[in-house]
């Protein structure tokens, strides 16, 4: 599987049932703290990995450093909270590359495995199907918020927490309640996953608005216009993908906020949903059903 198939990661088989899950993702600074970013970077990194169903084994860092204007501290704290997520993941670090550049960056490659029967695709997704999402959103916004020095510390740590926060968990409920179908949220926000996911599929997904869960503080941080450019360049471009309701729209504000770590978009049957939302209760794993997977309508993703 490669980029055709507009994937979060591509697909090597390797040998009979077996095969390698590859995925890169470099992001610039959202948090001052450098042991914090890096964490973020990598579990940013290693999501893609995770919804497809993988289990990540080899990482690399990837690393654009100014380091005429930077101590070479930053970028080893950097590094460090790459470090410490890669080991919880339970893979390794095997290597990196380092390159001077006027703009800070990092990221990891990640190589994870994946038994051929069970690759979670993103275009698979069957109309009946329940839709559950495993982490609120708002991680644009806060950063944004942070960058303009205007968010309280509990928001921001919130926000931290979630970023911080490997989609491993989530990843194994999906393979053990058979899921039909996974992306993570990343940089085209709930919205613009879940139209790749409804035109991959031909079929039409609908949102509950109500219920699509959204970080502390977040409307707080609209109402007062820290909304990142992208944000808006996600509703431009879905726009005519969406029929929305006529609900407030600073209300949908957050579905198109691009998502750094974001949670698992998961498709489920309804069956299959239920047993993954209680034992992701069980387990103290977050998790809400946002809506479901509907025929192909007009639109690819339905607001209501
Ligand atoms: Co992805
Ligand atoms: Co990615």
């Amino acid at each position: 599987m490669g980029p055709e198939t507009a994937d979060d990661a591509g697909v090597y088989r390797i040998g009979e049932g077996l095969a390698l899950v590859d995925t890169v993702d470099i992001i610039t600074p959202l948090v001052d703290d450098p042991f914090t970013f890096g964490r973020i970077a990598a579990a940013n990194a290693l999501s893609d990995v995770y919804a497809m169903g993988g289990r990540p084994v080899t990482a690399m860092n990837l690393a654009f450093f100014p380091a005429c204007t930077l101590p070479g501290q930053i970028l080893a704290d950097i590094m460090a909270g790459g470090l410490d997520a890669v080991r919880e993941a339970g893979a390794c670090l095997v290597g990196g590359h380092t390159v001077e550049d006027h703009e800070l960056k990092y990221g990891l490659s990640v190589t994870g495995l994946i038994s051929t029967g069970r690759i979670v695709r993103n275009s698979t997704a069957r109309p009946g199907d329940r839709l559950i999402l495993t982490k609120p959103l708002g991680t644009g916004i806060v950063s944004t918020a942070i960058k303009a020095d205007m968010v309280a510390p509990g928001v921001a740590d919130e926000a931290i927490r979630w970023m911080t926060a490997l989609n491993a968990a989530a990843a194994g409920l999906m393979l053990e309640c058979e899921a039909s179908a996974c992306t993570d949220v990343t940089g085209f926000g709930l919205v613009g996953h879940a139209c790749e996911m409804a035109r991959g599929a031909g079929v039409t997904l609908e949102i509950a608005l109500d219920a699509v869960p959204v970080m502390g503080g977040i409307m707080d941080l609209v109402a007062d216009g820290l909304v990142p450019a992208g944000c808006y360049r996600n509703r431009d471009h879905y726009a005519p993908f969406v029929a929305r309701s006529s609900a407030q729209e600073d209300r949908l504000i957050p579905l198109f906020d691009p998502q750094t770590s974001g949670g698992l978009l998961i498709t489920l049957s309804p069956k299959s949903a239920d047993s993954f939302l209680s034992m992701a209760r069980d387990q103290g794993l977050f998790a809400v059903a946002v809506g479901e997977v509907l025929p192909a309508r007009e639109h690819a993703v339905a607001i209501v």
